[in-house]
């Protein structure tokens, strides 16, 4: 049975920045009820009503994988480490953005599937490429023309596919007898334990733990065999997946990390119900900081337009009562509004300099990065506000 435990309110598309905050282009702004739930049966977490994935994957998706570093450096070690522990012949990501995973291997052994056609296009010339959403027609599809994948890679996507019984079955079909599918995503026992109920947002349909993936892929005849923590995005799980019939044990780093789960009550509504109080009380203490900082005649402005921040903006209010601007480095977000609090987002050589006070940390995941990158800033007095794992100034 499905119980809600909580309401972050009217929200937008996390990744729909308007190009203009027209009266006719907020008309059409596209909102809907952000209601989180959590199944006591399966212990999966997700959102309550999924918005439709045609409204969200567009050819206007603006998130670049490769935009960060950090990013970067993770994929490149991830693929190697695949390749070292699995050699597989045949790789295949799904979701594979611009390819900052992918192009760590020969071309002729990678498939890409990516639905939002403008990222298809950057690596239809680098390697395979379907610019379409995953399912078992798309599977077949691909079986006609390839053999049986050896490698399914999928970081931060399969947790944005409402239809898993769909997106599983499509997986059994294509991968090999000893093949494996291996999933990245951010771990519900980060967020209860950091708090960041910003990862709550319309893509994250799921939030899942090793708990609730080891009880939904037995019913498509998977096995979890292994999984390992992992530091993007605030703290992630790595499931690694077999068909039942493979030769794949189950390990004792799996058996341990279930463990844990259970202890911090990741199967217990209760945990879910503890969570929604300290949220709200989140949501108080940084509205009050801003508050209290903004009758000082402070200039705060939000570093990183992330998706992240557009839950925690539209949750607690947050527009341009508070914020000057956003300043983000993804070209294609500069110059447009922020959804649904519409703060206009500029480049960091044009906003981010002298003149600001504050800079909350909408791109809290990449703290380490930015603090080292923004070493001037805070030299000269400039101060970062964080709200993860607690709401305080970094100076
Ligand atoms: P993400 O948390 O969804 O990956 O998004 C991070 C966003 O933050 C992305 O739009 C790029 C932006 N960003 C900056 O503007 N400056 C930075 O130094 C970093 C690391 C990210």
């Amino acid at each position: 049975m499905k119980k809600n435990f909580l309401n972050l309110g009217k929200q937008p598309i996390a990744n729909s920045f308007l190009s203009s905050i027209s009266k006719k282009s907020l008309r059409s702004e596209y909102f809907y009820k952000l209601l989180v739930s959590f199944d006591t049966k399966s212990f999966l977490v997700s959102v309550k009503e999924p918005v439709n994935p045609k409204i969200q994957y567009t050819d206007k998706y603006a998130h670049r994988a490769s935009e960060s570093k950090t990013m970067r450096a993770a994929f490149k070690t991830t693929a190697l480490k695949l390749q070292k522990r699995f050699k597989p012949k045949m790789i295949m990501e799904i979701g594979s953005n611009d390819g900052v995973f992918l192009k760590n291997f020969p071309k002729k052994k990678v498939i890409a599937i990516e639905p939002c056609k403008n990222l298809a296009e950057i690596t239809k010339n680098k390697f395979k490429t379907y610019p379409n959403f995953w399912n078992k027609k798309l599977s077949k599809k691909i079986l006609k023309k390839n053999s049986k994948i050896d490698l399914i890679f999928s970081a931060n996507t399969i947790s944005h596919i409402p239809n898993l019984k769909e997106t599983f079955q499509a997986i059994f079909n294509i991968l090999s007898e000893n093949g494996v599918l291996v999933i990245e995503d951010p771990s519900l026992s980060s967020i209860i334990k950091i708090n960041s109920y910003d990862q709550f947002y319309d893509e994250h349909v799921y939030v899942f733990s090793a708990l609730a993936i080891d009880n939904i892929v037995k019913r498509y005849n998977l096995l979890l065999f292994d999984v390992e923590k992992i530091s993007n995005h605030g703290g992630s799980l790595r499931y690694f997946i077999c068909k039942n019939s493979s030769n794949y044990k189950k390990t004792l780093r799996l058996k341990n990390i279930i463990e844990e789960e259970k202890k911090l009550g990741l199967n217990n509504f209760n945990t879910f119900k503890e969570f929604a109080k300290k949220v709200h009380k989140s949501k108080k203490q940084l509205v009050n900081l801003l508050k209290k900082i903004k009758k000082k005649n402070k200039k705060i402005i939000s570093y990183g337009a992330t998706y992240k921040s557009t839950t925690v903006f539209n949750y607690c209010r947050l527009g341009i009562n508070f914020f000057h601007y956003v300043t983000d480095t993804t070209k294609n977000k500069q110059g447009k509004f922020t959804p649904g609090m519409h703060i206009p987002i500029l480049s960091p050589e044009k906003g981010f300099n002298e003149s600001v006070d504050y800079a909350f940390l909408g791109a809290w995941n990449f703290k380490k990065e930015i603090l080292t990158k923004e070493k001037k800033f805070i030299k000269s007095g400039g101060k970062f506000i964080t709200h993860v794992p607690k709401v305080k100034i970094v100076s």
